[in-house]
Parts: C-alpha cells; sequence; structure tokens
C-alpha cells in the first residue's frame, strides 16, 4: 500500500554521496524531505538538483534536512555532479543517494510502473522530527517542481505542528491564519492573545501566532 500522512517514513540503509546514510539516524531530531529524480544526466533533474543546492540555507532555517535519490549509482551521481554545477551555478552540497537496487524507491513506492517500469516519477516526501510522514507529492519526470511551494508548505506544516491554526489558500509565512475549528470561541480567546474575527462561526481568522 503506498506510504499515507501519519505512517512512520520506512527506515534504510543506502549509499549516497556523503557516505552511508542510515535514514533516521541522518534524520536525528530535525524535519527531512526526501525527493527522487528519475535518472541522472536527465535535463530537469539538473535543474532541481542545482536549485535545491540554491536554496539549502532556506531549508537549513527551517531545520530541514534535504537528500535526493536517483536510481543511478553514486559513482554516476559524482560525475553528474560537475555538470550541475557548471549548468546551475551552485555545488550539490546536500547527499543523492544511489538507488540502484531499488530498495529505498521501492520502500517509498517511487516507481509507478504504468508511467515507467524502471524510474522514479519526482516524489516529495516532508517527514517530522517523530520520522512520520507529513506530506507527500506526486510530479511526473516530465514536470519539474517547485520547490518555493514546498518551502511553503514547511512553513506550514511546522506552524501547525506547534499552534491550533490551519493555514488558508495561498497562504504565505506572516500572513493571517485560520484557528481550527476544534477550538472554542472561549478557548481561542485564551490561546490567541492577538485575537480572531468570526467571519463565520466556522471560519476564524487570527494573526500569524508566532510573529
Ligand atoms: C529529465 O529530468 O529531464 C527527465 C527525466 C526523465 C524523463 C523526462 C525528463
Amino acid at each position: 500500500m503506498a506510504i499515507q500522512l501519519g505512517d512512520v517514513a520506512p527506515d534504510f540503509t543506502q549509499e549516497s554521496t556523503e557516505g552511508t546514510i542510515r535514514f533516521h539516524d541522518w534524520i536525528g531530531d530535525k524535519w527531512a524531505i526526501l525527493f527522487s529524480h528519475p535518472k541522472d544526466f536527465t535535463p530537469v533533474c539538473t535543474t532541481e538538483l542545482g536549485e535545491v543546492a540554491k536554496l539549502k540555507g532556506e531549508f537549513d532555517k527551517r531545520n530541514v534536512k534535504v537528500i535526493g535519490l536517483s536510481v543511478d549509482p553514486v559513482s554516476d551521481h559524482t560525475k553528474w555532479a560537475k555538470d550541475i554545477e557548471e549548468t546551475q551555478g551552485h555545488r550539490l552540497n546536500y547527499p543523492l543517494l544511489g538507488d540502484g537496487d531499488r530498495k529505498v524507491s521501492g520502500l517509498y513506492g517511487m516507481i509507478h510502473p504504468n508511467a515507467n517500469d524502471t524510474l522514479t516519477v519526482r516524489s516529495v516526501f516532508v517527514i517530522g522530527p517523530d520520522k512520520k510522514v507529513k506530506l507527500t507529492i506526486t510530479y511526473p519526470a516530465s514536470t519539474g517542481r517547485n520547490f518555493e511551494e514546498i518551502l511553503r508548505v514547511i512553513d506550514s506544516l511546522q506552524l501547525t505542528a506547534n499552534y491550533k491554526v490551519a493555514t488558508p489558500v495561498n497562504w504565505r509565512d506572516g500572513q493571517d491564519c485560520i484557528v481550527v475549528p476544534s477550538v472554542s470561541d472561549e478557548d481561542a480567546k485564551k490561546l490567541f492573545p492577538k485575537g480572531f474575527k468570526t467571519v463565520k462561526p466556522y471560519l476564524r481568522v487570527t494573526p500569524q501566532p508566532n510573529r
């Protein structure tokens, strides 16, 4: 069965460009994002890996460790890394798993046989410090991901993990949030000292609590 939100992220040991990774130990007490690439030396993947290297500081700020995966061996990743730096202007600064035996792609359901029976799709898994899966996204091989969107979702996940709020459509860090319906008005007065506005009894808006 496919991995679902709230499941414990499967643990594994696999080789990477930064040595052997024992996944749960590697995550430690941080958040993590695991994302797959169909193949080395392919154009869309090259742009994605460069973009993630550029954004690494943004992931660090959020306490998120980043790890990529491709079903080619680490020796190919190392050669490809030179092209990524040359063409994208950013050196690979996070590990890339060499999943030649499909161990990790199998565990995480990253190969969708009706799309392609050997290469992975573009999967994204965001995993919390409790090792549970908080977000999954799947893109086809032909569409490069929007990693700014993934940062935006991480901001929402980290906020909603700590406060009884949800985030509305197109929300960005710093904008108003929604008081979750399970909180009574009485409790909301205590939980949200900046106040809240009742648009409808089920739609209550409050300034972002940690700002
Ligand atoms: C790419 O990364 O460019 C790519 C990989 C597999 C299929 C299509 C595109």
